[in-house]
């Protein structure tokens, strides 16, 4: 088996309105040009989308957008935004980040419907799994992932699949600063999240599929993360704010 490429995606949340999103992304493309063995996405908020898409166009790094909307193509969804329409700009969707799951109670039914969404027009969807600190101390881990995993993929076929990339994201490594350990991370994206694609998909759909991990990445801890075998990339909130901080990320995964 072939080793995955590595993939570094920036969620840059709900930070960076178009003039700041521009300056930033200007900064990454000048700093990291020269990255080759990464797939590097930005997905900024949608109303940056289009200046942050004209800044990193023609160079390496590829466009993202954080949600989109169940509905695939267009209809009376006031303030949404689908599948279709984002797929004009970007190459890849965020479907599922915790965020969404807590604040806008996406329930994994919804999750679900987006996945599909956005597969049903070419996006590459990053899907976003992770349990929170309690799931996390009652030892209900293991359940949470697989169920959040299989629940995503309902109804996708194994060519879909391909097309899509894991994320997984403890929540309470959020923003806190307080990262999972390498070893812990490595576990469940090997066994929970790539055993259970394993089991959906067969063998060499799971071995193929990209798993990221989630939470409290900075340049000091990523070394440790992105030699475990099952980590096949960071998905980066806050650092992924700075562009020297981003790059210096980036330094470690590339070498
Ligand atoms: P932080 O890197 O700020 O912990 O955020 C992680 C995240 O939620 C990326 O989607």
């Amino acid at each position: 088996m072939t080793k995955r490429r590595s993939i570094v995606v920036a969620n840059w949340k709900m930070f960076m309105g178009p003039s700041d999103g521009e300056h930033l992304a200007h900064n990454i493309v000048d700093i990291c040009q020269s990255f080759s063995s990464v797939d590097v996405v930005i997905c900024p908020p949608l109303v940056s989308l289009t200046k942050v898409g004209s800044v990193i166009e023609g160079t390496r790094i590829k466009l993202g957008a954080q949600n989109i909307f169940w509905e695939p193509d267009e209809g009376p969804f006031t303030g949404e935004v689908s599948a279709q329409m984002i797929a004009g700009w970007c190459e890849y969707v965020i479907v599922g980040h915790s965020e969404r799951r807590q604040h806008f109670e996406e329930t994994d039914d919804i999750v679900n419907k987006k996945v599909k969404a956005g597969l049903q027009h070419g996006l590459k969807v990053i899907i976003c799994v992770g349990e929170s600190l309690v799931e996390n101390n009652a030892g209900d881990t293991k359940d949470i992932i697989e169920y959040q995993v299989r629940s995503a993929y309902q109804g996708v076929l194994p060519n879909d699949a391909l097309q899509t990339v894991v994320a997984y994201e403890p929540i309470w490594a959020i923003g806190t600063g307080l990262a999972s350990t390498p070893y812990a991370a490595n576990r469940v994206c090997a066994k929970y999240v790539r055993g259970t694609l394993d089991r959906i998909f067969g063998y060499e759909v799971s071995q193929a599929i990209r798993i990221q991990y989630g939470g409290s990445i900075n340049r000091n801890n990523i070394s440790e993360f992105i030699v475990q075998v099952d980590i096949d990339g960071v998905l980066i909130g806050g650092s992924s704010l700075s562009a020297d901080e981003f790059a210096a990320i980036l330094h470690v995964i590339d070498r």
